[in-house]
């Protein structure tokens, strides 16, 4: 069976301090109950190694938002895959739609940043969607497919088996405007069809794909439990122990 995920980005948010108490919460909030999805939390690189220590020896999983693709150097603010599993990751995002359009990150380095994470051990979980203009156009499934090929084609099945897909339609990311479920649902679809045309259709079928963009415990239940819907990338909601757990948990 397909493996679910429930990860929160944190973003730009919460000090080492913080993100210890949030994470101390949601293990309080998982006690004696057993998700139906792996739990993820994926806090600013400051503090991974606080996180991972509160984490210690529970069930939830400890990821980062970036990383970049050399193993060590001479490149000032960056960290590599290694750093970022040695610091208790099993995850990291690739290509956050705020990669993408705030820093500018295309193609080609989101290629060699999933390569990167892969060669280093980590789980990519690589990030498509498509603006509203995009949307507007009639253009969302190129756009998403696009995304998905450019970077993930010629992959080998042992990588790809790795991998986790996030669609996030961009201008539903911090917005509160979701998409319909039967949006997500018809899009994540179009994504496994295009996995199955790469990689087989066994490697489509185990392929997780979460949706992102205003996920909340008031759409959770909906969402997740529609059609080739795996899981949820959570941004805004992740940041308190009740929202995110009432995502881990809909009801
Ligand atoms: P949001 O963010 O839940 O705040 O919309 C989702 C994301 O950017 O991953």
């Amino acid at each position: 069976m397909r493996k679910r995920i429930v990860a929160g980005n944190w973003k730009m948010n919460l000090d080492h301090r913080e993100g210890a108490r949030l994470a101390g919460e949601i293990l309080g909030g998982l006690k004696n109950r057993v998700p139906q999805c792996e739990v993820v939390v994926m806090p600013p690189f400051t503090s991974l190694h606080a996180v991972g220590e509160a984490l210690r020896g529970s069930s939830v999983s400890l990821g980062a938002q970036d990383l970049w693709h050399e193993e060590s150097g001479a490149f000032t603010g960056e960290v590599s895959a290694g750093m970022i599993s040695a610091a208790g990751c099993r995850y990291v995002l690739v290509g956050h739609s705020e990669r993408r359009h705030i820093l500018g990150e295309g193609r080609d380095l989101l290629s060699k940043k999933l390569r990167a994470a892969l060669k280093g051990g980590l789980s990519p979980i690589y990030c498509v969607g498509e603006l509203i203009e995009e949307r507007e156009a009639g253009r969302a499934e190129e756009t998403v497919s696009r995304q998905v090929e450019e970077v993930l084609g010629g992959l080998d099945a042992v990588g790809m088996s790795k991998v986790a897909i996030a669609y996030e339609p961009v201008w539903a990311i911090g917005t509160g405007k979701t998409a319909t479920t039967g949006d997500a649902s018809g899009m994540h679809g179009v994504i496994r069809d295009l996995l199955s045309k790469l990689f087989g259709r066994g490697t489509a079928g185990e392929t997780p794909i979460l949706y992102g963009g205003s996920v909340k415990p008031d759409n959770a239940r909906a969402l997740l439990s529609a059609d080739d819907i795996d899981g949820a990338l959570v941004g805004g909601a992740s940041l308190a122990s009740d929202s995110f757990l009432g995502i881990v948990f809909p009801t």
